[in-house]
């Protein structure tokens, strides 16, 4: 994923300098080329000689360090650099680089930037809700810097707050999304994914095998290529893809909520989920006991919640998926006329390696025009890929996109 990609990484004084380490290794599995600098402080806390082994490279500390050579160690670092990331940012590194104060090597080095800078700050909670830190990080986002929030959670300090850095799983993702595609820059993409649950009583519910793994894929597809990105999620095992709103619901009717509260902001409306079709008519917040329960249960329709999306105004492109057994392409393209779609994804359950719960998926992507395009099976990430540059075609053949 990030082969070929220069990327320096800064370390500053913070507990959660050990952090990373970890970075590192993962930047390099990834196929990253990484050479890392250090504040003098940031040496106090993990061993410059831990990175050098991890990174394979040199690790700059002292900004006259290679002065000897013919290069200039923090101007020879910023050639050709395809990103810098300072994870962890102290409050006092932030200061610095939003007043352009370059006093050892790694401000200098990224004084001498030619490439997005992205920065992840850490420290303890109070420092963080500081004022002049919080306008310093206003300064550097106008100037194009990239930040990721910290966390909230217990902090080195023995308090609990928001100043954690922020997990290595969001970093990279963050790290990752950099250098894709970015064409859905102010452009917003609502997704829902999942299953719904539809209570009988207090502890039993209609549901389905769902997982939300499709749905999750194609949030962080569209967010990889720079939208803004709702994803409202019926209840799985998931994390959520970092920076991504996540939007939680339980029942078809609160998916619904969701959705039309987020519906008239996207450009594009993409529903994985598979939405209860049925739920009980009356469903008790107590626990029925058993031989109360009657022999038959009345159920009642849940509301169409693409179809319904389909008829809000506005131009957006919508997007359906259809979960079938038996003539796909025929069964997806009446979904698609009847539910007004630009464009249905249909799975074929029956296929090895497609479907619920399954890392990988098989899909059929039929358009308004007509045009079905098969995909072989292929991870899920891949999956959603795919069906993003479809989208971003026909948000561009719609004039949504220039
Ligand atoms: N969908 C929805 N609201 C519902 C039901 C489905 O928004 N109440 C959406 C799903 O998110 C998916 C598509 O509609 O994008 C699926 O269409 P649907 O006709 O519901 O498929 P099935 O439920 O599989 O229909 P059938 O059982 O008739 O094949």
């Amino acid at each position: 994923m990030l082969h070929g990609k220069k990327i320096a990484l800064g370390v500053t004084g913070s507990i959660a300098a050990y952090k990373a380490v970890e970075i590192v290794r993962r930047l390099k599995e990834l196929g990253a080329s990484v050479r890392v600098v250090m504040t003098n402080h940031a040496t106090r806390f993990v061993s410059p000689l831990t990175f050098a082994v991890l990174s394979e490279q040199p690790v700059l500390t002292d900004e006259f360090q290679d002065g000897s050579q013919e290069t200039i160690g923090h101007i020879a670092i910023t050639d050709s650099l395809d990103l810098a990331l300072v994870a962890p940012a102290t409050a006092n590194l932030i200061g610095k680089v939003a007043a352009g104060i370059a006093d050892d090597a790694l401000t200098s080095t990224l004084m001498a930037l030619d490439c997005p800078l992205v920065m992840a700050p850490a420290m303890n909670d109070r420092m963080y809700r500081n004022p002049a830190l919080q306008s310093n990080i206003s300064l550097l986002k106008e100037r194009g810097v990239r930040f990721i929030e910290p966390e909230p959670g217990p902090l080195a300090c023995g308090v609990s707050g928001h100043g954690r850095l922020a997990d290595t799983k969001s970093i990279i993702q963050r790290v990752v999304s950099v250098f894709g595609n970015q064409v859905l820059t102010g452009k917003t993409v609502l997704v829902t994914a999942g299953p719904t649950r539809e209570p009988v009583d207090a502890v039993r519910f209609i549901s389905n095998p769902s997982t939300g793994k499709m749905g999750y894929a194609v949030a962080a597809a569209a967010r990889d290529r720079g939208a803004q990105v709702v994803l409202v999620s019926g209840p799985t095992q998931l994390e959520p893809p970092a920076a991504v709103e996540c939007v939680h619901v339980g029942t078809a009717a609160e998916m619904r909520k969701a959705v039309r509260d987020h519906v008239k902001e996207a450009h594009a409306v993409i529903m994985t989920a598979a939405v209860s079709d049925f739920r009980p008519v009356a469903a008790s917040n107590r626990k029925v006991k058993k031989e109360a329960v009657p022999d038959t249960l009345a159920l009642e329709r849940t509301e169409d919640i693409l179809r319904e999306a389909g008829s809000i105004p506005g131009s957006r492109v919508l997007v359906g998926f259809a979960a079938e057994t038996d003539s796909i392409v025929q069964n997806a393209t009446d979904k698609l006329q009847k539910k007004n779609l630009d464009m249905i994804v249909a799975n074929d359950l029956l296929q090895k390696g497609a479907g619920f719960a399954s890392d990988t998926n098989s899909v059929t992507i039929i358009d308004r025009s007509g045009v079905v395009t098969e995909l072989p099976v292929l991870p899920k990430a891949e999956i959603a890929s795919h069906i993003l540059d479809n989208i971003v075609e026909l948000m561009v053949k719609r004039g949504i996109l220039p």
